[in-house]
């Protein structure tokens, strides 16, 4: 399936439009659905000695980072293994509610979030972070910046990991359906575009800069998705 890049209707209404507002409210539905936390959890291991998340003090930050419920899950999931974080939530929205914000403190893990293109902030002199996670955001870009997407966050990251939709006619069948779930209008277009906007094979590798100072895997995960890790050797 070629790969096809296609605007979204959720980028495209006001924040605080009801049906945009439902959409967010989808979204976390189908991150539920697609196990991302599971699956980001999963991958860096935070029950592990040598997991990246063990550095102190970590500075992780979520690009395109939405209402910060996803990161607010592998928190809770981190802090069970002693993990605190300061957290950078980058949007080109303020999306993250008090709730959210409290819920973060909680934990004892810091919060700060910047309404910002990713360009933008990614070009601006940040501190490189620890860990660096992108969830169903990378497939809004086409080729061109998605290279200069990942060269930036390349420069930014010691590791730098992204859970995406995966192109594949099992995932475009259950994004046709998603109105099942009671998805709305919104959404029910919005996951068709992002499977064919999605990734397979080693696409993402092929964006990272190749200079041989990143470990990289990239694969297909739970059923609907496509991750890739990169971490910086040493
Ligand atoms: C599909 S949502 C995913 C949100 C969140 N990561 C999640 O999993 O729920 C994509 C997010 O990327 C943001 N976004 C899209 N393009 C952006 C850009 N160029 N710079 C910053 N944020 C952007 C949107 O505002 C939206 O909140």
């Amino acid at each position: 399936m070629r790969r096809v890049v296609e605007p979204e209707l959720l980028d495209a209404l006001p924040p605080d439009d009801p049906r945009a507002v439902g959409s967010r409210g989808d979204l976390r539905r189908l991150n539920f659905v697609m196990g991302h936390a599971h699956i980001l959890t999963r991958a860096l291991a935070p029950g592990h000695g040598a997991s990246p998340l063990r550095s102190r003090p970590l500075r992780l930050v979520e690009l395109g980072a939405g209402d910060g419920s996803l990161l607010l899950q592998l928190a809770r999931r981190w802090s069970v293994h002693g993990i605190t974080a300061e957290v950078t939530l980058l949007d080109r929205h303020t999306l993250v509610s008090g709730e959210t914000r409290r819920a973060f403190a909680a934990l004892g893990w810091s919060v700060e979030t910047v309404a910002s293109d990713v360009f933008a902030w990614l070009s601006s002199p940040v501190p490189v972070a620890g860990v660096m996670v992108a969830n169903l955001f990378l497939h809004h870009f086409e080729e061109e910046g998605l290279g200069e997407l990942l060269r930036l966050a390349a420069a930014k990251a010691d590791l730098f990991i992204a859970c995406e939709p995966r192109r594949s006619a099992f995932a475009l069948a259950a994004a046709r359906s998603v109105g099942l779930l009671g998805c709305n209008d919104v959404t029910q277009h919005d996951a068709v575009v992002s499977v064919r906007a999605g990734f397979a094979g080693r696409e993402l590798s092929a964006f990272w800069p190749q200079t041989g100072e990143w470990e990289l895997r990239e694969r297909s995960a739970g059923l609907f998705s496509h991750c890739l890790l990169a971490q910086r050797n040493g």
